[in-house]
């Protein structure tokens, strides 16, 4: 299963910005790691950063309206997404969840959509601090992913992030003993809806990756990629990221 490194700029990102893209890019194309390298700017920024990028990194949405086309004012639809030159899409963010009151039937209907259109969907699910405090968190992602992700989906067109809401943007992160639970967990549910495409979904670890603990991360089992915040805004950050998997994966000297 190839990794997928993905960067989720939220709302960050100017015209001037741009460059960050041309030198993850530029780094990507003259290291060629084993990965698939992902970053999901503003939706502003979307063309310009698929033309820049000219398929050496994929780029991608935060967002979509389930339907193709109407009176939906300021949304934006799969299929302008796909037009604009995104290859894959965020779904079910818990800032969208959260802020913006979608729920599991949402985001399912969105995972549709970009299924429909052909767009790589990131759907998101991950448990409170409460809910972990509770010991919830197994059958939070149970119900989250059941309600979240719909039937005949594949392990093309789908990648799941697990990102406890705790872990966003606060430096803290789980044990790797907690990561690799929650993951086999995931595995588990997705090969008992999916069968052999659930052995293949991506399963991706999402919560205040970078640097320092993206080789430990990456290397748990059933930890097939990461979705990055905070370090993926500046490119230093986010290739020394794509650097330490590489190097970590060849079992060379880190950089
Ligand atoms: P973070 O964000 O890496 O800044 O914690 C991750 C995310 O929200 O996708």
């Amino acid at each position: 299963m190839r990794t997928l490194i993905a960067g989720n700029w939220k709302m960050h990102g100017l015209i001037a910005q741009l460059a960050e893209i041309e030198s993850i890019a530029a780094a990507v194309a003259a290291s060629r790691p084993p990965a698939d390298i992902l970053i999901c700017p503003p939706a502003t920024l979307i063309a310009r950063a698929a033309q820049l990028a000219d398929r050496r990194i994929a780029i991608g949405g935060q967002d979509c309206h389930s339907e193709t086309a109407g009176a939906f004012t300021g949304d934006l639809s799969a299929e302008m997404l796909r037009d604009s030159g995104a290859s894959a899409v965020i779904l079910g963010h818990s800032e969208r969840r959260q802020g913006h009151g979608e729920t599991d039937v949402i985001v399912a209907a969105k995972a549709n959509a970009a299924r429909r259109t052909g767009l790589l969907a990131i759907i998101c699910i991950g448990e409170t601090q409460s809910q972990r405090g509770d010991g919830q968190t197994l059958q939070v992602c149970r119900d989250q992913i059941t309600g979240s992700v719909p039937e005949r989906m594949t392990a093309a067109e789908t990648a799941i992030a697990h990102e406890p809401l705790w872990a966003i943007g606060t430096g803290h992160t789980p044990t790797a003993g907690e990561i690799a639970d929650v993951h086999g967990h995931i595995r588990g549910i997705l090969v008992e809806r999916f069968g052999s495409e659930g052995k293949a979904m991506r399963i991706l670890y999402g919560g205040s990756v970078k640097a320092s603990n993206a080789l430990q991360i990456l290397a748990i089992p059933d930890v097939n990629g990461a979705l990055i915040g905070g370090a993926s805004l500046k490119s230093a950050d986010f290739d020394a990221i794509i650097r330490i998997f590489a190097a970590g994966l060849a079992g060379g000297p880190l950089p």
